[in-house]
């Protein structure tokens, strides 16, 4: 996935697109190009590696004699081609006429090129999206627009895309299909991006675009075109998010602000549904689910998010009285379950623009499921195509890892659960208060759990150096665990994996000595003493133990270290643990230097299969 900017007016262009790709970085950051519609021509520069080269490489570039009227940028996670200089975004046709930048893949970008080659054009990169400037070049007579409406009529696959012409500076067209895109109104001046967030310095006035829909952005105006062709007149969002909130706020990295934030995040995602003695979802409650008639509930989503459906599901279940089920969308997609209009599928995301979520919720809604989404990012393409969406509420999460919509997506996802087992006349109205009472303590636990956090420097130092790491726990702990391990890993490179305890005898405690320590996660509830034995197991084997351990439980004799967390029911105490664990992850990637906010490999929103 990429991140994109794109600007028509009469501002510095270069440090407007530059300061949106900064924004926009934890969409990708394989390279960064931009291009400029100067006086007569389209001038592009573009470097491999971070946004930092681009800008240096733009420094040694002397300023154009006229001001420059328009111009796009774009920071690159590559599919098609490797992250060189030559294949970063712009593209052009072989004149440098035309140059386009994309969001996504083009799945018949082979044939194109074959048939594009045979009929004389030459290509200068490995990336499926020059095709699309090459075609552009071929039906040009005058008009961008036009050409390049016809060009995106012979695309299949996803994209946000953005073309100019030098012939007419100005002047920018875009498309959007299963990438997300964005344009900002403005006066005298127009916006497009991947995400308003790069844009929200200059105006909150934004319209996200659907599906087939193609704009035609000028200085005066933009004419938006829906995916028939006529013309619509869209009525802009005003968006609150304050620019400032997608800052550092004076920490060295997002990961570690976001970490912080849970307590307020963890309040944002209760607020306006938990209050008193009641839980309500005020979205559910108009949605008009039969959730008394539902056969199964689906769970799916991928990566952390997957993880926290794991202990939501297990209460949904035990409320609902009906099989629940969490499948990775991935897997789901190509293989789902049997789904009907008794079917709920729970769709869970951050981004709310995963293509492997996405394609299973498509997949889902094809079949006639009813499909339930939380999400984080408003305006995403799954607010836009589940049947009904539950905000997290958390704000921009501009760490690669996730941090806060981990504890909000499992906070949000047990909400939901019980809600739903309301609206099936399943939750008497003792246990709902008795809930409602923990739930509103939550943002007060996680307080508590990053008050305890400040002793992981420390332990981090005395873990830093061993061999692996071995996460375990039983129950809902169990999803804390992987996200543990998963958080170690992404952060740090450090191997790292996740067991049920139970399973530790099976074949994982043949790693365990003392340069492999357990981190287990020790909750308060039915399987504690199990869980407490499988530590014992591990002890037997050498292996230094570090606990997270909810309050009151007695760990003189099992752990070498403890961190403790304040007691809570375990489903709770559960996304509270997580915090402890996320801390450790970010002071071992301080210890082994890592590039914290976007580690290697990865990317924010994973927009491709
Ligand atoms: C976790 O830190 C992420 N790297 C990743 O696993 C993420 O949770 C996953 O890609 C799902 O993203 P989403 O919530 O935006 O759908
Ligand atoms: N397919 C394009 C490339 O490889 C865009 C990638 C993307 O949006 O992830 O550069």
């Amino acid at each position: 996935m990429c991140g994109i900017v794109g600007y028509v007016g009469p501002r510095d262009v270069r440090s407007l697109l530059i300061g949106g790709l900064r924004l926009l970085e934890y969409r990708g950051y394989d390279s960064a190009g931009i291009a400029l519609a100067c006086a007569t021509e389209l001038r592009h520069t573009k470097r491999a590696g971070r946004l930092a080269n681009l800008e240096t490489a733009l420094a040694a570039v002397p300023a154009s004699e006229t001001p420059e009227a328009a111009g796009m940028a774009h920071t690159r996670w590559a599919t098609h081609g490797a992250p060189t200089d030559t294949n970063a975004h712009p593209h052009f046709d072989e004149a440098g006429a035309i140059a386009v930048i994309h969001n996504g893949i083009i799945e018949n970008h082979a044939e194109l090129r074959i048939a594009l080659e045979a009929r004389g054009h030459r290509f200068n990169t490995e990336v499926d999206t020059e095709v699309i400037a090459h075609l552009i070049e071929e039906s040009y007579q005058g008009d961008l627009r036009e050409a390049f409406e016809k060009s995106v009529g012979q695309l299949k696959g996803q994209w946000a895309l953005l073309a100019m012409h030098r012939d007419e500076p100005g002047r920018i067209v875009a498309a959007r299909r299963e990438a997300p895109l964005a344009v900002g109104l403005g006066k005298g001046e127009q916006f497009i991006a991947s995400d308003p967030v790069a844009i929200l310095e200059y105006t909150n006035q934004i319209v996200f675009l659907r599906d087939g829909d193609l704009v035609d952005v000028k200085v005066d105006g933009i004419t938006f075109y829906d995916a028939s062709g006529a013309v619509f007149s869209p009525r802009p969002e005003t968006l609150t998010w304050s620019p400032e909130t997608a800052q550092k706020d004076g920490y060295a990295h997002f990961f570690r602000k976001e970490i912080d934030e849970q307590p307020r995040t963890l309040k944002a995602a209760l607020a306006g549904r938990v209050s008193g003695t009641t839980i309500r979802l005020p979205e559910l409650d108009t949605a008009g689910i039969d959730v008394a008639n539902l056969r199964t509930v689906e769970f799916i989503a991928c990566g952390s998010a997957y993880y926290a459906t794991l202990a939501a599901a297990a209460l949904a279940e035990s409320l609902l009285g009906i099989p629940v089920r969490c499948t990775v969308a991935s897997e789901f997609r190509y293989a789902p379950p049997r789904l009907d209009a008794r079917t709920l599928v729970i769709a869970i995301s951050q981004s709310g623009e995963t293509a492997d979520t996405l394609g299973a919720v498509r997949a889902a809604r094809a079949a006639g499921a009813i499909v339930l989404g939380i999400v984080n990012a408003a305006g995403s393409t799954l607010t836009r195509e589940a049947t009904v969406s539950v905000m997290l509420q958390a704000g921009p999460e501009i760490s690669v890892a996730a941090t806060k919509s981990y504890t909000s997506q499992a906070l949000v996802a047990e909400v939901v659960a019980l809600d739903l087992a309301r609206l099936a006349g399943r939750l008497d109205p003792t246990t709902e208060a008795e809930w409602a009472r923990d739930l509103a303590n939550v943002p007060e636990l996680a307080t508590a759990a990053l008050a305890a956090s400040e002793s992981l420097p420390a332990i981090a130092a005395k873990y830093h150096g061993s061999t692996g790491y071995t996460f375990i726990s039983r129950g809902p702990g169990s999803a804390t665990a992987l996200e543990g391990a998963l958080k170690l890993k992404e952060l740090s490179y450090l191997h790292a994996e996740a067991y049920p305890a139970g399973e530790l005898k099976h074949g994982p405690i043949s790693l365990l000595g003392p340069t492999h320590p357990v981190v287990a996660i020790l909750l308060e509830g039915p399987t504690r003493t199990k869980l407490e034995s499988n530590i014992m197991e591990s002890r037997a084997r050498s292996a230094p133990i570090l606990a997270i351990a909810t309050e009151g439980i007695d760990t003189r004799s099992l752990a070498d270290d403890v961190v403790v967390i304040p007691a809570a029911r375990q489903e709770i105490a559960s996304l509270i643990a997580a915090i402890p664990l996320q801390r450790f992850a970010y002071e071992m990637a301080l210890l082994e230097g890592a590039d914290i906010d976007q580690p290697k490999n990865l990317a924010k929103s994973v927009t491709v299969e």
